[in-house]
């Protein structure tokens, strides 16, 4: 069964660990995440872009796609399904279909209009037992269209969105979606400090998980952030696997075309990334 997100990132922030947010995008990539959990005992977190919701046919068949595996695989961990960078409708539309999760990115709006919508949906998450995570400071790059600027988050509007009842926050700590580049000058762990000092206990998220050198997530972990999201990671895992088998001519041996065959090297790919972050992230062993 689904869970909400709240309690587990309780657990984990009072444990001094992190759970892992997992980007989904098909079958695969859903299936490879939750055996993973299971193998680790480890809680989990499936994530879900509006864009990758469009492309899987919409979120009743997330929902239903999820919650089959579950039942099927018998996964025996604490799972949240939950929507990643939501819009105002967005949030709604999964609320309605059966997330157990949602995330209102209103950090492009004004702080006054982000904290109003944030406000609403708060109520609207809780009336139905769904979490809720909020995001003050854009992270920078792109992820599925959605384009951050890349600021770190101002500690006092983390405070005023903290207080609307969110269950855990996103806020901006120099952290990018998809690739670092070269110069990238590393977490700010003063901005992040000072978010924690002003949010006491609420539970903090750390986006654009891929390629953050693990002693700076192990860092961030013991300066609060107690859920950490990763996506290109699994798909560059998944893309390198797949192409190795092409051309290595695989695909022509055999029946290596099949798509049971040709999509397996990528879905061990993903296996092995998630297991590496849920050992970074200190969550396995925790279900
Ligand atoms: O919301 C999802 C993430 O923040 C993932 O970022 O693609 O850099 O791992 P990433
Ligand atoms: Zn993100």
């Amino acid at each position: 069964m689904l869970v909400n997100a709240a309690d587990m990132l309780k657990k984990a922030k009072a444990g001094h660990y992190a759970v892992g947010h997992f980007n989904i995008n098909n079958l695969e990539w859903t299936k490879a995440i939750l055996l993973t959990a299971k193998e680790l005992r480890s809680p989990v977190i499936l994530g879900v872009s509006e864009g990758a919701g469009k492309y899987m046919g919409g979120y009743h068949v997330v929902v239903n796609m999820v919650n089959g595996l579950l039942k099927d695989l018998d996964i025996d961990v604490p799972v949240a399904l939950h929507l990643d960078h939501g819009s105002y409708e967005g949030c709604y539309k999964c609320i309605e279909a059966g997330f157990s999760s949602i995330m209102f990115d209103g950090s492009h709006y004004p702080i006054a209009e982000n904290i109003e919508k944030t406000k609403e949906l708060v109520k609207a998450a809780h009336d139905r037992g769904l979490s809720i995570e909020a995001e003050v400071g854009a992270i920078g790059g792109e992820e599925d269209g959605v384009i951050g600027k890349g600021e770190c988050a101002d500690p006092k509007e983390c405070k005023q969105i903290a207080d609307l009842g969110v269950d855990f926050l996103a806020a901006g700590i120099g952290n990018i979606h998809g690739k670092y580049p070269e110069n990238w000058e590393g977490l700010s762990f003063e901005t992040l400090d000072s978010i924690q000092q002003l949010t006491g206990e609420l539970p903090l998220v750390l986006h654009g998980g891929t390629g953050i050198p693990a002693e700076m997530v192990k860092k961030a972990i013991t300066l609060g952030v107690s859920k950490v999201n990763v996506n290109t990671e699994c798909q560059l895992a998944f893309a390198e696997a797949t192409r190795k088998y092409v051309e290595a001519g695989k695909d022509l041996e055999g029946k290596g075309f099949d798509p049971r065959k040709l999509l397996a090297p990528g879905f061990e790919a993903i296996k092995a990334t998630v297991k590496e972050k849920m050992e970074m992230f200190g969550s396995v062993g925790k279900a």
